[in-house]
Order: structure tokens, then sequence, then C-alpha cells
């Protein structure tokens, strides 16, 4: 935590629970009288702590660490009574709640502490000092801005560590996720060189057909392999979309070439070649609708209908006075297999999220990483059983002057 930005804070909170400019003077005209109070107010605090065996189970250091703990405690009590409210101060009062999270002290312990100190210090105030009830009340009140300050500080530290270490359990979660998710991915292929290799060093008699074949099948396995590793490395550097502007439907006779289509899978192709110019990195839009001509294709694996239409989406606005054409263009892909069930439609462009039994479940998260980066937007629609529709919706390009 940055001190300087902790010392802001705690000004800011000063200001909401209204301590002003006369307080630390009342708080320093009562001190004297109250100093000679600390050494009992520390032994009830304790005293109390070790009757409760679940806020104790904390003090594993015995009678030693209470007596250390009393000295840290008689400290934490001068300084607030001395000041200066600086920004030494409010980080000393944060270290205690850091301190409490290190030791697993949970925050409503340290709630009721105070609020048992707060009585003490208020019945002290008023038995010892000999100021009008009218002052004592406003020492009291400033008393407990101070010590409502000093709780919330504490608190604050509690829910930064907190968030700390929600943040670094979620970073390893996610490690370990994609860590699994590449094991899984290249130990297949790996196994399968690996067979390949013993079978082509040990085999005696193989035949030239057989080497061949052996030598093929090392070759598509490495090219999976390395399939896996462009799809990691273009999702951790993406670059910065080169636009220009695309005839549509090109693009998708360009993408489908390299993207070819199961015989058993009929496929509908509705592009208009007259459809305005959509603008774009076609290299990266060639990752995002090659994805969903292959994610639809896996889905009909026992053959179906792909259909993929250009077309004006519906409700478009007129993107001038003196034509009609759409701002947006939309690019769908639909299957007619077996759909996406509701519970995962809702996560299945989160990345590492995958509905088969292969893939990292990158493609559709990265699809959707480059369609925002092109100010675009990709949508799903689906019906289990009959098939899913996704839309990739593009820029119209600006038509030159
Ligand atoms: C008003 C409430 C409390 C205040 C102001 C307070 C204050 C402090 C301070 C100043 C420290 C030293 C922090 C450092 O290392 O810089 C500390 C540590 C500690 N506190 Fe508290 N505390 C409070 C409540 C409690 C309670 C209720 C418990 C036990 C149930 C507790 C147990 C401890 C323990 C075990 C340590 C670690 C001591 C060590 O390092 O050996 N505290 N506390």
């Amino acid at each position: 935590m940055d001190p300087g930005q902790l010392f802001q804070l705690y000004q800011e909170l000063q200001g909401y629970v209204g301590w002003d400019e006369a307080d630390p003077g009342r708080i320093a005209a009562v001190r004297e009288a109250v100093r000679p109070a600390f050494p009992s107010i520390i032994d009830d605090f304790y005293a109390e702590i070790v009757r409760h065996p679940t806020a104790a189970r904390v003090i594993t250091g015995g009678d030693r660490q209470i007596e250390r703990l009393k000295k840290t405690l008689l400290t934490w009590l001068s300084d607030l009574f001395d000041g200066p409210y600086d920004e030494a101060f409010v980080v000393k009062r944060f270290r205690v709640g850091q301190r409490h999270v290190e030791i697993g002290l949970e925050a409503f312990y340290t709630q009721v502490a105070l609020s048992r100190m707060r009585i003490k210090l208020i019945d002290e105030i008023s038995q010892r000092t000999a100021s009008s009830e009218l002052e004592q009340l406003a020492t009291v009140v400033a008393l407990n801005r101070l010590l409502d300050l000093d709780m919330t500080i504490i608190e604050y530290a509690y829910q930064a560590e907190f968030t700390a270490r929600e943040q670094r359990q979620e970073r390893l979660l996610t490690l370990g996720k994609v860590a699994a998710g590449i094991a899984h991915e290249l130990r297949n292929p790996l196994n399968a060189v690996k067979t390949s290799v013993y079978y082509l060093l040990n085999a005696r008699t193989a035949t030239e057909e057989k080497i061949r074949e052996h030598l093929e099948r090392i070759d598509r396995q490495v090219g999976i392999s390395d399939g896996v590793i462009t799809a990691l490395s273009r999702f951790a550097k993406l670059p910065v979309p080169n636009v220009a502007p695309i005839n549509l439907c090109d693009f998708v006779r360009k993408t489908l070439e390299v993207n070819p289509v199961p015989k058993n899978i009929e496929l509908e192709l509705d592009c208009q070649e007259t459809l305005p110019h959509v603008s774009g990195d076609a290299e990266q839009l060639q990752i995002v609708l090659g994805n969903l001509i292959r994610n639809a294709c896996d889905a009909m694996p026992d053959g179906g209908r792909l259909t993929l239409r250009a077309h004006a989406p519906a409700g478009s606005t007129a993107g001038g006075e003196t034509d009609q054409t759409p701002d947006r263009f939309a690019l769908s892909v639909t299957d007619t297999g077996c759909g996406i069930r509701p519970e995962d439609l809702k996560r299945i462009m989160e990345p590492l999220f995958s509905t088969k039994t292969r893939g990292l479940g990158l493609g559709l998260a990265l699809a959707r990483a480059i369609m925002d980066r092109h100010q675009g937007e990709l949508s799903v629609s689906s019906l289990p059983g009959h098939g899913t529709t996704f839309t990739m919706m593009l820029n119209v390009a600006q038509k030159s002057a």
C-alpha cells in the first residue's frame, strides 16, 4: 500500500467523520489525566482475550507474548493520544490490520476489543477530567472519531490483504488451468510422435509405405502441436489491427479455402457481390471466421448444413443522407448441430472455457478479443438440438472522398 495514497484516504475519511481542527487539541488536553489508566485498560484488554479461547488461539507464545503485546498496545494507545496524525501514524495503524491478517485474527475480534477499550477510555475521561460536561462531550466525540478512523484503517488493511490473496489465488488457479490445458493438448500429439519414432527406429522389416505413413503421422502431430503454440502466442500478443477495406465475399471464400468444410456437411453461401466493403484486418478477422467455421463443423460430426450469410443487421441505421447503406454489416455462421446449453452459452467466450473434450478454450475468447479491437461485436444464439448462429458485426469501410 502506497503511504501517500493511504494518508490521502485517511484525510478524506477525517472529513467524512467530521474530524475538525480543534479535535487534536481536545484529545491532547485529556491525555495526561487518562495516561495513568492505560496499564489497567491494557490488562483488561488481554484478560478478556484470554477469557475467549477462539480469540486467544492466535496468541501462540503464551504469557511472554502477552507481555510483549501489552507493550505494543501501550505504544498504540500513547500514539492515539499524542499524535501527530500524520502519514507515519496512519501507516502504523494500517500495519495493525496487516499483522492481524498474517496471524489469522478475524476482524470482528479487533472490533469488539476496540469497542471494549472505547468504553473504558470514555469512562476514564469522564472520571478523571474536571472540564465541563459540554467540553467532555466534545472530547468524547473527538475520541470516537479517532477510534472509528483507526478501525476503518485496520479494516481497510484486512480488505486489501484479502483482495491481494484472492488475486494471487485466482492467478494461480488460472495458471494451473492453462498449464493443465497445454499439457493435455500437447500430450496426445507427442505420444503419437513418440510411438511413430519408436516404430521407425526399431522396425526391422518396415516397408517404404509404412515408413512414409509414420513420417506423415509425425508431420501431422507436429502440425497439431504447432497449432496449440500458435493459438497461445496469438492470445499473448495480439497485434494492433492493420485495418483496410475488405470485400466480404472474397474474405469468406478465402477463409473457407483455409478451413475446408467436411464432405458430410452441406455448405450454403449467401453473399451478394454488391455488398459494401467492411473495414478490418483481414488476417485477424480470418482467425475469427475460421474459428466459427471449425466450431460449427465440430458441432455436426454426423453431417448437417452450414450457412454463411452476409447481411445488413435488423433495424440497422442509415449511414448517410444520400444513400441507405447501414453503418455495419453482419456475417453470420449457422450450423444445424447439437446446439449449446443455456448455462454454457453465457460462458462460451470466456478464456479457458470449453465444451469440447479437446481444446484449450481460447478460440472464441480470442475471436471476441479480435472483434473488440475492431469496435465490432461477436454474438451468439443457440437452440439445443437445433443449432447455433454466431454473428460477427463489422463496420462498413468509409467511402473515400
Ligand atoms: C483494538 C484492537 C487491537 C489493537 C489496537 C491491536 C494492536 C496491535 C498492534 C499494534 C500489533 C503489532 C503490529 C505490528 O507488528 O506492527 C498487534 C499485533 C497482534 N495482535 Fe493485536 N490489536 C488489537 C486486537 C487484537 C485482538 C482482539 C487480538 C487477539 C484476539 C490481537 C492479537 C494480536 C497478535 C497475536 C499480534 C501479533 C503479535 C506478535 O507479533 O507477536 N490483537 N496488535
